[in-house]
């Protein structure tokens, strides 16, 4: 089917990389007198709509915030309905994503994950780790403080054992010690449910990513929502701090 919107994307000009953080599952369930995990099984639909488009484009990668470790306060009912609906939409979508070249992976404390979830993670990661037309990460028991934290002390222990000088420390050292090591930086963060919040996802990674904030509860967010968000990426004129000027003539 083709789409105005689709049309006018630009695919020289696209982001490398797109990180999503899907926000509204509970309270477009709310709005229909439903539980908060009919919400996430909405959530679900939208994902595949989210990351079929995302391949469609040529979009590298693409991080979606899953669960958070703030999630983990939640009642224990709402975690484990989602637990499960993770460990049966990976599997079931596995083959999906095989015949689409998509590769998955996760970034997060997986171990706190539950067995089930983690064992069934690990073997389409494994299945999928070959595939090449996208990467599509989970950020699962993830957040960034977490994140900062484990690599500022992976760093301290390389100094510890003399492998490295302190002074050799760069932001490049520090990115290597991420989770997301493998990949650029994302360019475009999305968020849903017209919160305009970060809230602890990617902080060292976002640093000049362009965000984007949309109203559209998770659950309802299609293919033409992520156009859209594209198309307002590539109406923005990334400066990287530098003038007007200077990046006009760079790309003259
Ligand atoms: C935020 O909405 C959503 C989540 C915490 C979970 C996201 C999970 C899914 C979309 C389903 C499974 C995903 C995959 C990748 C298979 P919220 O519950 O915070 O909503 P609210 O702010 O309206 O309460």
């Amino acid at each position: 089917m083709s789409s105005p919107l689709k049309e006018q994307i630009n695919p020289h000009h696209l982001p490398r990389h797109v990180a999503i953080i899907m926000d509204g599952n509970g309270r477009w369930a709310k709005k229909q007198g439903k539980i908060r995990t009919f919400g996430h099984q909405g959530g679900v639909t939208a994902v595949k709509d989210t990351v079929e488009a995302a391949a469609e484009l040529g979009i590298e990668v693409l991080t979606m915030y899953a669960f958070s470790t703030e999630n983990w306060s939640r009642p224990k009912l709402e975690i484990d309905a989602l637990m499960h609906l993770l460990v049966e939409t990976i599997s079931k979508e596995t083959p999906t994503l095989m015949k689409n070249q998509i590769r998955l992976d996760a970034i997060g404390d997986i171990d706190a994950l539950p067995t089930k979830v983690a064992r069934n993670l690990r073997k389409t990661i494994d299945a999928t780790a070959t595939n090449t037309r996208m990467t599509l990460v989970l950020a699962l028991s993830y957040s960034s403080r977490w994140e900062i934290t484990k690599a500022v002390k992976a760093i301290a222990s390389e100094v510890k054992a003399g492998i490295l000088e302190p002074e050799a420390i760069t932001e490049d050292v520090v990115s290597k010690h991420l989770a997301t090591a493998e990949w650029p930086d994302p360019e475009l963060l999305i968020r849903t449910s017209g919160e305009s919040r970060i809230s602890n996802y990617l902080l060292w990674q976002i640093a000049y990513a362009e965000l984007y904030f949309t109203p559209k509860l998770w659950p309802d967010f299609r293919k033409e929502d992520l156009y859209e968000a594209l198309l307002d990426f590539q109406q923005r004129e990334r400066r990287f701090g530098k003038t007007t000027e200077q990046v006009k003539s760079e790309h003259a």
